[in-house]
């Protein structure tokens, strides 16, 4: 079955706009789950812009439902990881002033750095996930550090570039391959999912902003349940 994994960080988003407590992550999160999502995302990131430490306790203790952990790879987010214990942690490249997560992460490059966060993360019983391009080099790099997961980086995909499907499809059947269980995420839409539901190979997708924007019109649940039968449909 292909799961569904909802971010909630654009909840905290609309809520830091106003200083105030709503709209609440968790209750989005526990609406999320409640409507058929397999899991929650929430990525803490160094600037604390949407999601801040309080969300990640609340959240954690607070849904009945895997939680997996975007963070970037500082000693700061392991420490907290260790702290939480996600069910999974998602390693992701983060620069202060990007708007969002904007490429994979260099985990051929930052071999050595990742190598020690991976095992602690692993040793206290955290699946680790690597966010990376549908690269040979990359996923390669990923089996050899012994990650159980690679998200693959949908972003170029969403906005139209050329061939991109075609990497995602043979980046997908390689990761498998190497023994990694296969995540795709960024920039989904109603519009583009279906395609990427379809490699059968990939397990799960994570998608939060355009969830959470269209929830707006359509209503969290309605916007989850169409996303399940999109996927659906695209899997038969
Ligand atoms: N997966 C990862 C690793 C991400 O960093 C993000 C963005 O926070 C997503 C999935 C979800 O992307 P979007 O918000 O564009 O659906």
């Amino acid at each position: 079955m292909l799961r569904l994994g909802i971010n909630v960080d654009h909840v905290a988003t609309l809520r830091n706009a106003r200083g105030g407590p709503h709209p609440d992550p968790l209750s989005a999160a526990q609406m999320a789950i409640a409507a058929g999502a397999d899991g929650i995302t929430i990525h803490l990131r160094e600037d604390r812009r949407h999601i801040r430490d309080a969300d990640v306790a609340a959240i954690r203790y607070g849904i009945d439902a895997p939680l997996n952990f975007e963070m970037a790879g500082t000693d700061e987010m392991v420490r907290i990881a260790l702290q939480t214990r996600p069910n999974a942690c998602c390693l992701v490249p983060e620069k202060r002033t990007e708007v969002t997560t904007e490429g994979g992460l260099d985990v051929a490059g930052q071999h050595n750095t990742l190598r020690p966060m991976i095992s602690a993360l692993r040793a206290a019983g955290i699946r680790v996930s690597l966010f990376v391009d549908a690269d040979a080099h990359q996923l390669t790099a990923a089996a050899a550090l012994g990650a159980d997961i690679v998200e693959l980086h949908t972003g170029a995909y969403a906005h139209g570039r050329a061939g991109e499907l075609d990497r995602l499809i043979a980046g997908a059947t390689l990761a498998h391959g190497l023994g990694l269980e296969v995540h795709a995420g960024h920039g989904l839409t109603y519009d583009n999912v279906a395609a990427v539901a379809a490699i059968p190979t990939v397990m799960e997708l994570n998608i939060g902003h355009f969830i959470i924007g269209q929830a707006i019109f359509e209503g969290l649940p309605q916007v989850i349940g169409r996303f399940r039968d999109l996927m659906s449909i695209a899997r038969s």
